[in-house]
Formats: C-alpha cells, sequence, structure tokens
C-alpha cells in the first residue's frame, strides 16, 4: 500500500534514491518524502503529491550525496493525503525519523499513553505513533529502541527507522508488511518491493516475519523480535532490469497486456514438457492429492476471478467439489476448511493482506495451502505448504494483466495434473486439451493484432454512461473481470454479471446510453446468450459482441463485434476473451486521458485491510 525506500552506504546522489523511490510509486503516490544524511547534516523534505514535485521541489540537492537515507511514497490510510501526513515521521523527542507501510490497528492506545508521557503529536497517523514509541524507548541504541516498541505495535509494519544520535545505522523492520534489502557494491537498499532494487543491486536479502535488521557501512545484523541473532541469506537477483522497463509502450499495462504470449509461454515451458505437465516441485504427494475431497479457493481482485474460473474447470474435470470466496470474506466467515481440503490462495504480489489471513485460517484449520504466485520471495509463499510461481515477471501497471492469464494457464495445468492423478480424464481428451492450451499465446498473438480495430471500438463506446458485461458459464468471471479492467482505469462504471441474471433485475438498465459487452464464444450456452442480445437490442442496448469469427446469428444484433479465435475447448476461452477486454479497457481509458498504470485511489498491493 505504500514504498519504502532506504541506503545505508559510503555515499550516493540523492537523485539515485529519488529513482528508486519512483519504482515504488505505483504501490501509492498520495505523498512522499525523504530524510538524508551526508556525515554533517540532515536533509528532510516532503510533499502531497507525487515524486515529480519532490524532485522539483529538491533542485539542486539531488546532486548532493548522502551516507543514510529513508524515503517514502504513501498511499493513505490513517490522515489526509497532505505534507504534514506525509512520511518521513520524525518523533518529538530524541529526533528519531519513521517511514511505515501497514496499519497499526493499537495505535490510539498507544497514542493516549504517550500523550500521558508528554509526547506531542503533529498528525493524526499511526506512523507519528510509532515514531514518538521508539522515542520513548531511546537511551543509546537504536535498534534495542526498535525491538522495545515493536513488541507494542498490534497490525501489519514495515519500518525504516532512522536516529539523528545514531545517523549512521538504518533499521529496518518486517511484520505482515514486505520489505527487502538490495546488497550493492554502492551499499545496502531497502525497499518494500524488488522492482526498486534491480537496476541498483546484485543480490537481495528477503527480510521475514518478526525481523529486525541494522544496516551499517559494511555490515548488516539481523535480528528476531526477541533479541536473537540471525543468519543473513543473501539470494541472487535474477529478474533483469530492461524487465522493469516500458519497452517503448506508452504505458506499462500496455506492455505487459502484450507480453502475455510470451509469459504465457514461459509457464508451458515450465509446466508441460513433451506434453507431460510437470509440477514435480510441489510438496503435495500424489497420495494427498489423489484423496482431496474439497477445494477452497480465496484471492482478491483480479485473482479472484481467476479462482472463479478455475472452479469451473475443475469442477468438470476433477469432479472435485471447488468453492471460491473473496478473501475478505473468506476470512470472517464462520466456515472451517477440513484436513483433507486443499486451500488454493492466487495473489500477484504475495503480500494481500485478506488473502494472507484467509491463508492464515485455513492453515489453522489443518488445511494443506497452496498458494499461487507471482513473487517468489513474498509472504504467501513463504506461509504456504506448496505453491506454483507464475513466471509473469514483474507487474507495473496496478490493472493485472499478464498476472492474470498466467495464474490461469497454470491453473488449467495444475487441475489437469489434478485430474491425472485422480484419473478423471481421459487420456486422449487431456492430450488434445493440453494441445489447444499450447496454441493459445498464438491466439493471443492473434488478437493483439485487432488493437487498431479495438481502438476504434473503444472510441465509439468511450462516451458510454456505464457498462454491463455479460458472460455465462466460465465466462461470467471472464464478464467479472473485463468490467473490473474497465472501471479501475477509466473510472466508467462497469458491472460483470451472469447473463442468465438479466431477466432478475439488470435488464431494467437498458437502454440507448447503456453499453453492454456480450461474451458468446460458440459453447454449449451459445444459442442462450444470442437470445440475451436479442432482448437487448429490442431495448436499443448498444451492444459490443465478443465471439468467433464468421458468427451468423449474433452478429446481426451487434453494434460492434471482436473476434477472438474458435477453440475446440472454448473452456480455455477466458485467456482470449482476457486479451481483448484488456484491450478495450485500456483503449477506452486512453480516449478518456486516463491516468492508466496508476489509476486513483488504488495501489498495486493491498497489503492492509
Ligand atoms: C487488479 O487489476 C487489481 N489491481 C486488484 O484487484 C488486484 O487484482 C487485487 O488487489 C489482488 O492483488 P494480488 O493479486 O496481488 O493479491
Amino acid at each position: 500500500m505504500c514504498g519504502i525506500f532506504g541506503y545505508k552506504g559510503k555515499e550516493v546522489k540523492l537523485s539515485c534514491l529519488i529513482e528508486g523511490l519512483k519504482r515504488l510509486e505505483y504501490r501509492g503516490y498520495d505523498s512522499c518524502g525523504v530524510v538524508s544524511y551526508n556525515l554533517e547534516k540532515f536533509l528532510c523534505q516532503k510533499n502531497s503529491g507525487k515524486i515529480q514535485k519532490l524532485k522539483k521541489d529538491l533542485g539542486a540537492k539531488l546532486n548532493d550525496k548522502y551516507s543514510s537515507a529513508l524515503l517514502h511514497t504513501r498511499w493513505a490510510t490513517h490522515g489526509k493525503p497532505v505534507k504534514l501526513n506525509a512520511h518521513p515521521h520524525k518523533s518529538f523527542k530524541k529526533n528519531i525519523y519513521v517511514v511505515h507501510n501497514g496499519i497499526i490497528e493499537n495505535h490510539l492506545d498507544l497514542k493516549k499513553k504517550l500523550k500521558k508521557k508528554g509526547y506531542k503529536f503533529k498528525t493524526d497517523t499511526d506512523s507519528e505513533v510509532v515514531a514518538n514509541l521508539i522515542a520513548s524507548f531511546y537511551k543509546n541504541s537504536i535498534e534495542k529502541a526498535v525491538a522495545s516498541a515493536v513488541k507494542k505495535l498490534k497490525g501489519a509494519f514495515a519500518l525504516g527507522v532512522l536516529s539523528e544520535s545514531e545517523p549512521d545505522k538504518i533499521v529496518a523492520v518486517r511484520h505482515r508488511s514486505p520489505l527487502l534489502i538490495g546488497v550493492a557494491d554502492k551499499g545496502f537498499f531497502l525497499a518494500s518491493d524488488l522492482p526498486a532494487v534491480i537496476p541498483l543491486a546484485k543480490e537481495v536479502i528477503y527480510l521475514k516475519e518478526k525481523q529486525i535488521a541494522v544496516l551499517e557501512e559494511n555490515k548488516i545484523k539481523l535480528y528476531s523480535f526477541e533479541g536473537k541473532k540471525l543468519r543473513v541469506k543473501k539470494e541472487k537477483i535474477e529478474i533483469k532490469t530492461e524487465e522493469a522497463k516500458k519497452k517503448g509502450f506508452k504505458h506499462f499495462m500496455l506492455k505487459e497486456i502484450y507480453e502475455q504470449p510470451k509469459v504465457l509461454q514461459d509457464s508451458l515451458d515450465i509446466y508441460l514438457k513433451d506434453s507431460k505437465i510437470n509440477f514435480d516441485q510441489l510438496k503435495l504427494t500424489k497420495k494427498y492429492l489423489k484423496g482431496i475431497k474439497n477445494i477452497f479457493i480465496t484471492a482478491c481482485g483480479t485473482a479472484f476471478h481467476a479462482a472463479y474460473v478455475a472452479k469451473y474447470f475443475l469442477e468438470r474435470h476433477t469432479k472435485i467439489k471447488v468453492e471460491v470466496d473473496t478473501s475478505s470474506e473468506f476470512r470472517y466467515r464462520d466456515f472451517n476448511v477440513s484436513k483433507g481440503d486443499l486451500f488454493i490462495a492466487i495473489s500477484q504480489s504475495g503480500e494481500t493482506a485478506d488473502t494472507l489471513a484467509a491463508l492464515k485460517k485455513a492453515k489453522q484449520q489443518k488445511a494443506k495451502v497452496l498458494s499461487i504466485c507471482n513473487v517468489i520471495g513474498s509472504s504467501l509463499v513463504r506461509e504456504s505448504d506448496s505453491f506454483i510461481y507464475t513466471p509473469a515477471g514483474p507487474e507495473i501497471g496496478v490493472a493485472s494483466t499478464k498476472a492474470y492469464t498466467t495464474q490461469l494457464i497454470c491453473l488449467y495445468l495444475f487441475c489437469l495434473h489434478l485430474a491425472t492423478i485422480k484419473n478423471t480424464v481421459p487420456k486422449e481428451e487431456r492430450k488434445k486439451i493440453l494441445k489447444e492450451l499450447s496454441k493459445i499465446p498464438f491466439y493471443q498473438r492473434k488478437i493483439l493484432k485487432q488493437n487498431k480495430k479495438i481502438a476504434a471500438i473503444a472510441k465509439k463506446f468511450s462516451k458510454m454512461g456505464c457498462f454491463l458485461f455479460l458472460g455465462r458459464g466460465i465466462n461470467f468471471p471472464s464478464a467479472l473481470e473485463g468490467a473490473l479492467k474497465l472501471k479501475e482505469i477509466s473510472y466508467i462504471p462497469a458491472e460483470g454479471y451472469p447473463a442468465g441474471e438479466m431477466k432478475h433485475g439488470p435488464i431494467a438498465l437498458i437502454d440507448e446510453y447503456r453499453a453492454v459487452v456480450c461474451i458468446a464464444p460458440k459453447d454449449h450456452l451459445y444459442e442462450k446468450m444470442a437470445s440475451n442480445l436479442q432482448e437487448i437490442k429490442a431495448r436499443k442496448g448498444k451492444i459490443l459482441a465478443i465471439i468467433n469469427p464468421a458468427d451468423k446469428e449474433i452478429l446481426p444484433f451487434a453494434d460492434q463485434a471482436i473476434y477472438i479465435p474458435r477453440l475446440n475447448y472454448q473452456e480455455l476461452s477466458p485467456l482470449l476473451v482476457a486479451v481483448a477486454l484488456q484491450l478495450l479497457a485500456y483503449s477506452v481509458a486512453r480516449n478518456l486521458g486516463a491516468e492508466i498504470d496508476q489509476p486513483r485511489n488504488l495501489a498495486k498491493s493491498v497489503t492492509v485491510e
């Protein structure tokens, strides 16, 4: 939800640190700030608004060199997104600076106690409470003061701490909010996420739950919250810088839409070798998988839509009962998963608070937990019994695209792996499905080639007041996902609905000012979709049909059409529908001059509830 960046080393230009923070801007961008020390003096500058404004205000100071620094870009949780509430926060006494990502659930109680000790507060933020709490424990060791303070905190927090009394140390804390350390020749870089350190560091240290790191010029010390000294484990950074750049595309989102054929091919190359599905790295035995009675899948947002698509496919091919729910609902339900159940958590970032909480609940109830995740070092992966890595690469655009279709193809492959073990899919049919799955990257490229045509269609629909996305069966979740893509980057109200529900209310919405996107590939529900379209046409709805080429029945009723290749196994069509609707959403948003990569009020990773 926020981005932390920091540095401890011999010296580095402030401009390099600001660029590092900029690579975290997708995590939150309503205010930002920096505190830095250059062996003589401290500089502290904070701003409301984006990092570009902070850069302008810093001016020539960007060329100055510093040995210690903490930087922060914020997505407001407590306190308005104004300069006063921007990080870093300085303690009332003892001049201790704190940057924070997360939510302190007991901050009001702590604030009351600190006020009784004479501490004054300038803001309503929970982060300022952390700064004063550390100060209240400070004697002559900043790491000891931090260790005492974090024991009093409840909630999720990643912290960076810098004391004016010990300016040659940066203290970092991780608890239910991501934090890592890039190890470079010029020193150590603290960051909330890997893309920020990729251009700078060759190795990375992922802080684990309840760990405190003390960064000094040439060394890092690592402790548990209880004060136990821990071994520092460095891992090689595999991802190259160019992967995290726009590569000539106008937006990260467009680059990531176009990367889908490649990353889906990468997924096939990892998990499907010579038509053999390969999940050998799974730490779930074949005996356990064979005995699974129920599957529960939870996720948020786009990942939830991937879960929903998987439900249809899993039930059809494995004959196992599958329940899906959003993580934010599942975690509070009075509902227990049983020991023999498989609990799947899907997440691009692996840091979504609700999904982490849902996973923890399932683990407490002794279910086996499998995560499907795009970040190997993430909390979700660390907390799971086993995980399937989606090789989508860094996804910078807040609107998820390549992570979604990579989740889907990995779920399709896992499902067929499970069906093979349970012997619920005939060998010949499995071979045909896998053969078609292998062609999906090629089919996606055919849709990407329609980008100009889709942009022209988008132009005609951009002024519509609201959108209804309709689908049936496995493409009902495609309708949900199409609606989410459009609304989150264009801000046009959009709703996904099961087409069969139209008569139960939504058809009242239909008139000439409503756009209706109907997902109607030639599958067993096609005729039903055709009737839905006729009902909409009769009420003057503006129809955009997502159909197969040479469609005769629906085309006459549609105002516009986007064609997706016809598959022998139309249950794979969500992998194609997604690309068409991503391009539609992107083009509509572009027509409206929207922000696209960093939509208002959103953040890439929702690490707080
Ligand atoms: C997707 O376009 C959204 N940005 C959002 O719904 C996202 O899918 C959701 O927050 C889940 O994130 P995760 O996959 O990192 O858990």
